[in-house]
């Protein structure tokens, strides 16, 4: 348990964990007793128990309060790792793995017979990914064994980049380990190709590209709705901030913050274009550096105390923009 003292008497909240030996062996102590533990990862940051903990896996759903039928991510150390809880590995998958694991690709295959069924939310098929950061790994080598994790935030809010995003999400959890792992260099979720058929479908965007992924398989396909501005209602899983959030072409901008009756916070290329009461917050041209401030910037919105969360629509489509802008159709609750 950990507590701060302040003027209302001790703050319960989550146990930061430094990314030393100790605390590496204390996490990976609470995984192998069947428990859980935040920890980060290159893109997002991960509430893992082990593959084989049935209890473990429980209570991540519970902690997070996601649907039960939501199947998680295994993340392995490597390929011979993955290959122990999959059947159907086949050249694609090692020529996948040898081009970019470790890193933000997840593979959907059909699952091995003694993976419990908690493990893939009741699925005859597993998600496996091998991370990059350090101290997942460090992490997988001291718990040896997969950890199957998915973002550590609460069902349908944004993915936590790092470890205050999720001491913001769960400040009750005071027996909950967080794994200090300073800021997710990516900043959005893996890359989710599912390979159980011949060909290969992106089910959700990310970081390793959809021209990436052609270079090494051929013909890849993109599932349907994706980057198609799907209606909010009907999408499954949103990655949304909790006040309403809209979507504007670029060229709209300022005639859109002209309708506004309340100041919105603004995440623009430009906060030149955006004048009081608006409050701009500027966001970097750069695909990549986007992608790993997006979430923060959404967060710190959030919590900026105005009403509304305006964002200026990117013009990239290609390449991480497709990526980006799939997360940004996600967290509006309007896209004009
Ligand atoms: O970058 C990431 O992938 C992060 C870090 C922690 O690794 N994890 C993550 O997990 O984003 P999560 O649970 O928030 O998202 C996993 C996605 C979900 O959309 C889930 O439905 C999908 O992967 N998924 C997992 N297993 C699947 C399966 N067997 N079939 C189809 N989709 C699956
Ligand atoms: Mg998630």
């Amino acid at each position: 348990m950990c507590s701060i003292p302040t003027k209302m008497g001790p703050l319960k909240m989550p146990r930061l964990l430094q990314s030393n030996h100790a605390g590496i062996e204390e996490a990976a102590a609470r995984i192998e007793s069947g428990g859980v533990v935040v920890f980060p990862t290159e893109t997002v940051y991960g509430l893992g128990a082990s593959t084989f903990a049935v209890d473990g896996l429980k209570l991540i759903y519970e902690i997070k309060g996601r649907p039960s039928d939501n199947p998680l991510i295994a993340h392995v150390l490597d390929a011979v790792e993955a290959r122990t809880l999959v059947s159907g590995w086949d050249m694609r998958c090692s020529r996948l793995a040898a081009k970019f694991w470790p890193g933000p690709l997840t593979m959907i295959l059909h699952k091995a017979i003694d993976v419990p069924d908690q493990a893939t939310a009741g699925l005859q098929t597993i998600a496996v990914r091998s991370p990059m950061h350090p101290v997942a790994r460090a992490l997988l080598y001291a718990v040896d064994g997969p950890i199957s994790a998915p973002s550590a935030n609460r069902s349908g809010h944004v993915s936590p980049t790092n470890t205050e995003h999720v001491i913001a999400d769960f400040p009750e959890q005071e027996d909950l380990l967080v794994l200090e792992g300073g800021r997710a260099n990516f900043g959005i979720e893996s890359t989710v190709l599912d390979l159980t058929a011949e060909k290969p479908v992106i089910r959700r965007p990310g970081s390793i590209t959809l021209e990436a992924l052609s270079r090494v398989l051929g013909a890849v396909e993109v599932a349907q709705g994706i980057g198609q501005g799907v209606s909010p209602g009907t999408r499954l899983i949103h990655y949304a901030p909790k006040i309403p959030t809209m979507l504007v072409p670029s060229n709209r901008l300022e005639s859109f913050l002209a309708t506004l009756k309340e100041p919105a916070a603004v995440l623009t290329l430009d906060s030149a274009r955006v004048s009081a009461p608006h409050i701009g917050i500027q966001m970097q041209t750069d695909a990549s550096a986007y992608a790993r401030m997006l979430y923060s910037k959404l967060r710190e919105a959030e919590i900026s105390g105005l009403t509304h969360i305006v964002i200026e629509e990117p013009q990239g489509q290609d390449g991480l923009w497709f990526a980006v802008l799939d997360r940004l159709r996600r967290a509006a609750a309007s896209v004009l």
